[in-house]
């Protein structure tokens, strides 16, 4: 989410990061066999959403990692990568 945020785009983040806001939602593409299963809140919070998928992740929940390198993210509610 920090990342995300520095380069540009447009996450809120309202929440700091703290899971509570799902602002900074994303749906994995590509790449996301490697993460960190989501805890039970970050899933709750993803259950609100209206386009919950299984793909979708909370990005301030994402720890980087060279796992991540090469991974394709679509923010949510977005048409671009
Ligand atoms: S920044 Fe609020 S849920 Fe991720």
């Amino acid at each position: 989410m920090e990342l995300l945020k520095a380069a540009g785009y447009p996450v809120l983040a309202t929440c700091g990061g703290i899971a509570l806001c799902a602002t900074c939602a994303i749906e994995i593409l590509s790449g996301g066999q490697y993460l960190a299963p989501a805890i039970d809140q970050e899933l709750d919070m993803l259950d609100m959403l209206p386009e919950s998928i299984d793909a979708m992740r909370l990005a301030c929940q994402l720890r980087l990692g060279p796992e991540m390198d090469g991974m394709v993210i679509r923010l949510a509610g977005q048409d671009h990568e």
